[in-house]
């Protein structure tokens, strides 16, 4: 049902001419029978649908209603309003063109917008003479079901306890609460955690392993509640001290040297070996083959992140024996 139109001058003329015979009454008796209640139909509205404000016991012997969006009364807010005599519908500036009141002061608002979640004010006109009428005035908050939300980061890639993250529950959604949650249980205590006034935002100051996620929120209004996806942050860390592997130190000459290096870190670090100071070769393994005792000397393993910029190394010595007595000192320990 479309709305009814008048020529403009005459709205203009009339709801200004309205708006001064309600502002002139200013005698705000609260309704002495049933409570005039508004609902929402559906109760759960989601943007482009429809949605029908209901009111349900309204008095008898009235002039008229006028419906502004939010609370404040004035020319500005002013949406659309009913006159009983003539059955004429007055729109004012804050009509948007999709919405509808009928003769029973039900609002119907096509094709709904999250600009038209919020409070609604119906205004009703009792008739009466200018002395003695009787008016009221009802709000009414209209919420729509909350957006899937998604977390965004300042920087999902933080270096492990030096850099600050700044998670955000988007949309920004009003008359919504933020909820949020890590590892799926409610927020840990913890200095290191904070959140903004209106908990939409998180502060995560200097990252670790035990606050790097997974993180979830949610948005949360009195008519629906929905949660993100999880997000973790990639911690960038290390590289740790690496370790060498065989520890063996002892080797006879003729076996095969095979030693591999590694180090805790992400991303992964990059590996190189030097033997007794001398660039030997990139990666975490190093293989000679037959080696003699011209390969002793200090393996070093050094490891590099060039996402945190960190490095590390670790030496160990290899002692090979000669032929003639290695049955004697070859050990294995
Ligand atoms: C008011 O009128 C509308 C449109 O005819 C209707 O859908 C609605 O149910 C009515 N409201 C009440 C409270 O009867
Ligand atoms: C609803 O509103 C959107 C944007 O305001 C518009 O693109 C769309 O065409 C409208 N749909 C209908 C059915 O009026
Ligand atoms: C923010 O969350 C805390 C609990 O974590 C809650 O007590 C508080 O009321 C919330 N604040 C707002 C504005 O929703």
């Amino acid at each position: 049902m479309g709305p009814l139109s008048a020529p403009h001058c005459t709205q203009h003329i009339t709801w200004k001419g309205l708006l001064l015979t309600a502002s002139l009454l200013n005698c705000w008796n609260p309704p002495t029978t049933a409570q005039v209640t508004i609902e929402a139909q559906p109760p759960k509205v989601s943007a482009g649908k429809d949605v029908l404000l209901l009111v349900h016991n309204l008095p008898q012997n009235l002039a008229g209603y006028i419906w502004y969006k939010g609370q404040i009364m004035d020319l500005y807010h002013y949406i659309t309003s009913y006159v009983v005599d003539g059955q004429t519908i007055i729109y004012g500036p804050a009509y948007s063109g999709r919405e509808t009141v009928y003769s029973n002061a039900s609002l119907l608002i096509q094709n709904v917008t999250r600009e038209d979640a919020g409070s609604y004010t119906l205004h009703i006109i009792k008739r009466g003479d200018r002395t003695r009428g009787v008016t009221g005035y009802f709000t009414f908050t209209l919420y729509l079901e909350t957006p899937k939300p998604s977390i965004s980061s300042s920087n999902l890639n933080p270096k492990e306890a030096i850099e600050a993250v700044i998670l955000t529950c988007d949309p920004e959604t009003p008359d919504a609460s933020y909820l949020w949650w890590m590892n799926g249980q409610s927020l840990p205590m913890t200095h290191r955690l904070q959140l903004s006034e209106t908990n939409r935002t998180l502060f995560l100051f200097g990252v670790t392993k035990d606050i790097a996620g997974p993180y979830e929120c949610e948005i949360q209004n009195p008519v629906s509640a929905s949660r993100s996806d999880p997000v973790t942050l990639n911690l960038l860390h290390g590289p740790d001290l690496p370790r060498i592997y065989p520890s063996f130190t002892y080797y006879r000459s003729g076996e095969n040297l095979d030693l591999s290096c590694f180090a805790d870190s992400n991303p992964p670090a990059q590996y190189s070996w030097t033997v007794n100071g001398k660039f030997q070769l990139l990666g975490q393994k190093l293989s000679i083959p037959q080696i003699t005792t011209k390969h002793n000397g200090l393996y070093v393993c050094s490891v590099r992140n060039s996402a945190t910029g960190k490095e590390s190394s670790t030496s160990m010595t290899v002692k090979v024996s000669g032929p003639c007595h290695g049955d004697l000192t070859g050990s294995h320990s």
